[in-house]
């Protein structure tokens, strides 16, 4: 687990967490008022987002990290290589701890890297992008359940 800053980190790093920040407040979130933005870069450099998007059937809730996988999927794009996650109550000073995925985002995360898993960076922050956790998703989920365990035919990824 490491603890570092935006100006610590490469400039498509920064750029990637700043974009999750853009994102947040687009937040589709009636219930709980909480902001999550996701971005998600792949092996060109191309970078997707999503916000969290609640549902008045409260478990139907979606966070942020699959909303910004489906977008980099969606658009054709596999290989991604950095997820940023930025999150806060916007009421707030903006300095909380870093948001970090959900134990079912880290599966989804995981799943999504097609076996890439540690070499997956996963940045994590609050709104005022004051503190950066830069970790890979293998930290986040050591031993993940995955396509490993299942009969071949059941994963083709
Ligand atoms: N949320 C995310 O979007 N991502 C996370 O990793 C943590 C939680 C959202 C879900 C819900 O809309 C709000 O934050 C409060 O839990």
């Amino acid at each position: 687990m490491r603890y570092t800053t935006l100006d610590q980190l490469e400039a498509g790093q920064a750029e990637l967490l700043r974009a999750a920040r853009e994102v947040a407040p687009r937040a589709f979130n009636p219930v709980s008022r909480f902001q999550v933005g996701a971005a998600v870069r792949d092996v060109r450099g191309n970078v997707y987002v999503g916000t969290n998007f609640e549902s008045s059937a409260l478990p139907l809730g979606v966070c942020a990290e699959p909303a910004a996988l489906l977008a980099a999927i969606s658009a054709g794009s596999r290989e991604l290589t950095t997820i940023a996650v930025v999150g806060g109550d916007p009421a707030g000073d903006g300095k909380g701890a870093p948001v970090t995925p959900c134990g079912g985002c880290r599966q989804r995360i995981f799943d999504a890297t097609g076996g890439a898993a540690t070499t997956m960076r996963v940045l994590c922050s609050n709104l005022a992008l004051g503190s950066v956790l830069d970790v890979t998703i293998t930290e986040l989920l050591p031993y993940p359940f995955g396509s490993s365990v299942l009969p071949a035919a059941a994963w083709e990824g």
